[in-house]
């Protein structure tokens, strides 16, 4: 590689990668992201490649794994440019047919096309599938586009560009100036403007501070900050440097939890080609800053994403928080300046400079300017990675880009912030996402975790999961974050096991009070918003399992039975022989019985009787009713119909 010594010299290098690259020339996207790759694109690459050669078009066809395309659901996914057929799911054998079919025939291969659910049409094209046709993709839609291990993708797409010209036209103050002016917030939690933390930095006294990458997201369900690390690392490490430029830093760390290899794996190779060129290191560009990178992996415990917890990993001691009397950014690392902020957050800060604060302001609304990444899992037919305009309501997040819930099932609630977010229920589906309408609500936006939740989830053992997790990950160094949250487990747990007592609501309410004031930390700070938004939403649900031993949702297994109606079984065996416990009796011309004691309250018998008969029933705050009497159990099938 060659050192590249001024902004000239790039565009120079840019120009020359470009010219040898035939944008008419087939080249097939296959996404190997984290999602994908569990579903087996790695072996569909080697297909790809053994193809090609065994059909005589070796050099004619450009393959490139690229990051997360966010459509993980229907994984994996390949892309065929230039005229960008999309096809999902592919398996192994599917790609003979690929080759010969579309990218020789120039054929559309109907079935590996996205159908459309509602109108039954079939979609060719990526951005025409009603997931990605309602998303703004400004931060994440390259990571489709670009292998993260080639740093010359990146600069095709005009990477490093931004950097460049920070470096050779803006003053530090005028870098500064422009991402305040577009009122960025950090996308990992809290919504802090991330120009007011970078004067904060700046302005501090100190010849020596740092920047860094907040990559540890620990949150269940969420992995949009992985997949934008391991997909476009160079978007953070530009955004990064740009940082460290502004606030007068020369080091910067990348904390990165060690359980996402492929980020870690990518952030280090990015950072050594963007040395090789010059991007990092001395003398950046020729305009006499110097910054260097380092990677530091995280062991993965949730707590240490909070910010004084992740320096305090940094500088090798055990990943807890400190008191924040004074701000990170003026005593941070080391005790020195120190601007923390999200992956995403970084990777928004490239795009700032280069298109300016005026155009970033246009996506959002009010003092939620941009676009948000988001992970949208649990209840819903498009599981993904999906980034939309803040402001958009979460019903055309769940409806429009999401699909809906499967199954024809009712949506119930979304729980968005991440374990220590809230839910919310079908009447705030209008609500705009934003950060201070979903606070508002009880909830947060979090760093983008969202957990869609249907009819047959049951609300107090979410605030119950939930709480679980955080116990688990509470540090123990306050009081009231390691006490408060296990009391409020066990009450939590009582009720439903449906032990619950009168008051326990209550109690809930009042330990959530003392843990939100007392707690040092956000995590503790914000660990009751499951069980107050819960509470607050779905209270008739806390009441029916306190007072009447019934779950309405019929999850919690201490409250609910199942019973063979009579009437209806028509002595199929399927349930008889489904069942693991061996608690069924009944034969072919036997009418079924479940022994309550042998019975596990798996739901099997209940998921397995066929829909036609319907003949289990669920019984949950009432007596299940008396198996019907021996010499009554014979069937005489003709009598039936
Ligand atoms: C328990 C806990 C865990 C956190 N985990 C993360 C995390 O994984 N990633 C993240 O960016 N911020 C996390 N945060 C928020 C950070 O403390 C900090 O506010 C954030 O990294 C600042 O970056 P931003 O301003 O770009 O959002 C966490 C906070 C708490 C209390």
């Amino acid at each position: 590689m060659v050192r590249i010594n001024s902004p000239a010299e790039l565009e120079e290098l840019r120009k020359s990668i470009l010219s040898i690259r035939d944008p008419n020339k087939p080249c097939i996207t296959l996404c190997s992201g984290s999602a994908c790759h569990a579903c087996g694109s790695k072996e569909v690459a080697a297909s790809i490649e053994e193809e090609i050669k065994k059909q005589g078009l070796s050099g004619e066809v450009d393959v490139r794994k690229t990051g997360c395309h966010g459509f993980c659901e229907r994984g994996p996914i390949i892309v065929i440019h230039p005229e960008g057929i999309c096809y999902l799911k592919i398996e192994p054998k599917d790609v003979p047919e690929i080759i010969s079919q579309t990218i020789k025939g120039k054929k559309v291969i109907e079935r590996l096309l996205y159908t459309d659910p509602t109108t039954h049409e079939k979609v060719i094209h990526e951005s025409e599938i009603p997931f990605y046709k309602n998303q703004e993709r400004i931060v994440f839609g390259s990571n489709g586009s670009i292998d993260p291990k080639s740093i010359d993708d990146y600069l095709t797409l005009g990477g490093y560009s931004a950097l460049a010209s920070v470096l050779s036209r803006m003053t530090r103050e005028q870098a500064l100036e422009e991402i305040k002016k577009s009122n960025l917030r950090g996308r990992g939690g809290g919504g802090f403007p991330t120009g007011k933390k970078w004067e904060e930095s700046r302005n501090a006294p100190g010849e020596i501070k740092y920047v860094i990458v907040n990559a540890d997201e620990g949150d269940p369900g969420a992995y949009m900050d992985r997949s934008l690390l391991e997909g476009n690392p160079h978007s953070v490490l530009e955004g990064l440097t740009i940082g460290a430029y502004a606030i007068g830093s020369h080091e910067g760390y990348i904390y990165v939890r060690q359980e996402y290899p492929l980020a870690v794996e990518n952030v280090i190779l990015a950072i050594k080609q963007a040395e090789e060129y010059g991007f990092l290191g001395r003398d950046i560009l020729g305009s006499g800053f110097d910054f260097t990178v380092k990677v530091h992996r995280g062991a993965g415990a949730f707590v240490s994403g909070e910010s004084s917890a992740l320096m305090a990993a940094l500088e090798g001691k055990v990943g807890e928080p400190r008191p924040k009397y004074i701000h990170t950014a003026i005593r941070g690392l080391w005790d020195r300046p120190s601007v923390l902020n999200n992956v995403e957050t970084w990777a928004n800060v490239p795009l700032i400079i280069n298109k300016g604060a005026d155009w970033f302001a246009q996506f959002g609304e009010g003092q939620s300017k941009g676009t948000k990444i988001f992970s949208l899992v649990g209840k819903i037919n498009n599981t993904g990675l999906l980034e939309v305009p803040m402001g958009i309501t979460l019903r055309d997040i769940i409806y429009k880009v999401g699909g809906g819930i499967p199954g024809g099932k009712r949506f119930k609630a979304v729980q968005t912030g991440g374990p220590s977010g809230g839910c919310l229920p079908e009447q705030l589906l209008d609500i705009k996402v934003d950060f201070d309408e979903l606070t508002k609500a009880g909830s947060m936006m979090g760093s983008g975790g969202m957990i869609v939740m249907d009819e047959d989830t049951c609300m107090v053992d979410v605030a119950r999961y939930f709480l679980d997790f955080l116990s688990d990950e509470s540090c123990g160094k306050c009081v009231p974050c390691r006490e408060g949250i296990r009391q409020m487990l066990k009450i939590l747990s009582n009720i439903s096991k449906g032990k619950g007592r009168e008051g326990d609501i209550e109690l809930l309410e009042e330990l959530s009070e003392t843990t939100r004031e007392a707690s040092l930390c956000a995590l503790g700070k914000s660990a009751p918003n499951p069980v107050l938004s819960t509470i607050r939403y779905f209270r008739d649900e806390y009441e029916a399992h306190i007072k009447e031993k019934r779950c309405p949702a019929y999850f919690c297994k201490e409250m609910v039975s199942y019973a063979i109606d009579p009437e209806k079984c028509q002595a199929c065996m399927i349930c008889l022989r489904k069942c693991p416990a061996g608690a069924i009796d009944g034969g072919k011309n036997k009418i079924h019985i479940i022994d309550q004691e042998k019975c596990t309250r798996c739901k099997t018998c209940f998921e397995v009787c066929p829909t036609r008969f319907s003949a289990v029933k669920r019984v949950s705050g009432g007596p299940v009713p008396l198996p019907i009497p021996e010499e009554r159990r014979m069937i005489v099938r003709e009598s039936r119909t």
